[in-house]
């Protein structure tokens, strides 16, 4: 089965930085990497080092090479990816000594995104086959109701949370939510992580919810059965892509029909390796580093 991944690609600009910086202040940084970026790419490329076949849909502009070849080194296919004029997507990431960040997207090409284009990738997707979504690109609300149509099964990300997220997108036909606690608590209003799942899924009864926790891990709920899967400790060096590299890897396993906590624990291993080092899709890790770390901890 091959899983469509309409998302964003991005130029990453990361300044490492003691702290960060506050209104009005100025400062020097202490370091400044340029990585391959975007959760749309971050996530077709921790399908593909998991083991998922991934067709990857979005926009490059004319400086997109580097995303592109990024993308076909990890044996993603990039046969409908769009090229087009002006800038591709870029960020602005300040990384702290903590390891923890935040981010300013561009979004350049990642939103000139057309129907037509949409139609042409989802021509050649199967029913049945897994949609995969994030928030970085325009049309989202039409990806979904096209996909839906065609039969295939919705996994979104909803990140990040922004009003056209909250009041435009058709949640409502979302297979599986893979979400972190502050777009949890962003949809429902409600700041305790557990309690805005269960809202979630009071909500969307018939939907899958796989929420993440951070340093607490990760938990799973639908209308049958919820599981629990604790973090596991390594130093934090960069937090950029954890959550990508958590969405690849649990969403190859719940492809490949594996047990729910076998894929939640494969994403919280992969999730730990990828703070552990630099950058957003360089630190994704492959299938044999986490089963390497799976034999350890
Ligand atoms: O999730 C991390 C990603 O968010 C970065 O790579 C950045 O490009 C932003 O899209």
């Amino acid at each position: 089965m091959v899983i469509t991944n309409f998302g964003s690609l991005n130029i990453d600009n990361v300044y490492s930085v003691e702290n960060f910086v506050s209104p009005g202040e100025t400062i020097t940084c202490l370091d400044l990497n340029r990585y391959c970026g975007g959760k749309g790419l971050n996530q077709s490329i921790a399908l593909s080092r998991s083991g998922a076949s991934v067709r990857h849909a979005g926009c490059i502009g004319a400086n997109g090479a580097i995303l592109k070849d990024m993308l076909k080194q990890n044996n993603v296919d990039v046969s409908m990816l769009l090229e087009i004029d002006g800038d591709s997507g870029h960020t602005v990431i300040q990384v702290d000594k903590t390891g923890q960040n935040n981010i300013i997207v561009y979004s350049g090409a990642n939103r000139r995104l057309t129907k037509q284009y949409i139609d042409d990738v989802l021509d050649v997707a199967l029913h049945g086959e897994i949609l995969l979504l994030q928030n970085e690109i325009n049309l989202g609300d039409y990806i979904v109701k096209t996909a839906k149509q065609k039969g295939m099964v919705i996994a979104f990300n909803p990140s990040p949370v922004d009003d056209f997220l909250l009041n435009d997108f058709p949640l409502d036909m979302v297979d599986i939510f893979i979400i972190n606690e502050i777009e949890a608590a962003a949809l429902t209003g409600i700041t305790a992580s557990e309690r805005a799942a269960s809202e979630l899924l009071k909500r969307f009864p018939a939907s899958k919810i796989a929420l993440t926790l951070g340093e607490n891990g990760a938990v799973y709920y639908d209308a049958a059965d919820r599981y629990q899967q604790k973090s596991y400790v390594v130093p934090v060096v960069d937090t950029t892509a954890a959550g990508d590299t958590f969405t690849g890897y649990f969403l190859t396993g719940f492809s490949a029909g594996k047990p729910i906590p076998e894929c939640l624990r494969t994403g919280c291993l992969a999730a730990s390796l990828t703070v552990s080092s630099k950058g957003a899709a360089t630190s994704i890790p492959m299938m044999s580093d986490v089963t390497a770390m799976s034999l350890q901890v």
